[in-house]
């Protein structure tokens, strides 16, 4: 078995980061999305990872590599526009050859792992192997509407008026068999090359097209809500740890990991909550479910419940939550003015203010 990794799109639900990162990038407890897609990959034994890349190949093949840190071979797959999910699936035929795969979106985080989606494909072996997850609003997603055995009857990319709660998560799994429908369909309304319409396809040519319902915690990463909470999430299950240094006038609270070359000096930091290294953080105090990433700078400042990106500057703000500051930006005091705010503030930022 095979594994595609979709990591191309535009994200432009997450800007205004996307537009210097691939929202696949994104941290969630410090550790790029793709990163724990690959790693969830590898946890099933497939080494074969085909990854689906736009115009941000050379950013993500800097973190990724050729896969080898984690046990994997990568090979990169150029794809100019964002044609949809089948047509990546279409690019990626000389790599997939005849083999099964599983195909993963790159910004889809399910925590527990999908092995045992897997093992179920594996022994089944239906055309195609969907996972679904009851969501509180379907509309945002690829629906499914399943017999009493599981089996998928029907499938709607985002519908206006979903007849089932069962959202398609990024997951599936699939025989050569998706070949044929992917070469079938026409693009959709949005232009796209639906992968929902390719496994309709199956459905209706009468092929075994199976669900699995996703028992763990399952998010798309597409929004800044969503990766602030999949982040909590991931800290819930924090082991602490402090190999950087702490003086003797910070206190760490529950969970907290400092890593090796991060400093806190005069702080209090309530887990969990992970520092990484080369960052420094003074007079300050950092509070649950924050990440902090590489070489920022926190001083006089309370955070909590926020992720703040690598060489970030944070100082004298006080009450900072539910927060995402970019790589490298700075949030400081005006200088010597106490009562204006003055904001430099980049394309499609959101700033909320205490009015
Ligand atoms: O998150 C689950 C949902 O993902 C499913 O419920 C939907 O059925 C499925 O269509 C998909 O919907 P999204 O609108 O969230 O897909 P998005 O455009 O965000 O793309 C998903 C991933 O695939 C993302 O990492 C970007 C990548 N992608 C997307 C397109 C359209 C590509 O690599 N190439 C593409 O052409």
């Amino acid at each position: 078995m095979k594994a595609l990794v979709l990591s191309g799109g535009s994200g432009t639900r997450l800007r205004p980061f996307s537009y210097s990162m691939p929202k696949q990038l994104i941290p969630i407890a410090n550790k790029p999305v793709l990163q724990h897609v690959l790693e969830n990959i590898s946890d099933l034994g497939v080494t074969e990872i085909g990854i689906i890349v736009g115009d941000r190949l050379p950013q993500i093949s800097a973190v990724l590599g050729d896969g080898s840190e984690l046990g994997v071979k990568i090979t990169y797959i150029p794809q100019e526009k964002p044609l949809g999910l089948a047509h990546c699936v279409s690019l990626a035929r000389p790599f997939l050859g005849n083999d099964d795969f599983v195909m993963y979106l790159g910004d889809n985080m399910l925590t527990g792992g999908v092995q045992r989606i897997a093992e179920e494909f594996a022994a089944g072996r239906p055309a195609a192997q969907i996972v679904v997850q009851k969501v509180a609003d379907p509309c945002a997603f690829g629906v499914a509407e399943l017999d009493a055995e599981g089996r998928v009857e029907r499938l709607v990319e985002k519908p206006k008026e979903p007849r089932s709660d069962l959202a398609l998560a990024g997951v599936y799994f699939f025989t050569p068999a998706i070949h044929a429908a992917v070469d079938a369909i026409e693009p959709s309304a949005r232009g796209e090359l639906e992968i929902t319409d390719a496994i309709q396809w199956l459905v209706t040519e009468g092929a075994d097209v199976r669900a699995s319902e996703y028992d763990g915690y399952w998010k798309d990463t597409g929004r800044v809500e969503d990766v602030l909470e999949c982040n909590r999430t991931l800290l819930d299950d924090l082991k602490p740890h402090a190999a950087g240094q702490v003086d003797e006038n910070s206190t760490l609270v529950g969970p907290v990991v400092v890593e090796e070359g991060a400093r806190v000096v005069r702080s209090r930091i309530v887990g969990p909550a992970v520092i990484a290294t080369g960052t420094v953080i003074t007079d300050s105090y950092i509070g649950p479910y924050t990440s902090i990433g590489k070489d920022c700078v926190l001083s006089d400042t309370h955070i909590e419940q926020s992720i703040v990106l690598d060489g970030a500057t944070v100082s004298e703000v006080r009450g900072l939550h539910h927060s995402l500051i970019g790589r490298s930006a700075a949030v400081v005091p005006a200088e010597n003015d106490t009562v204006h705010h003055r904001l430099v503030v980049g394309d499609h930022t959101r700033v909320e203010v205490a009015a």
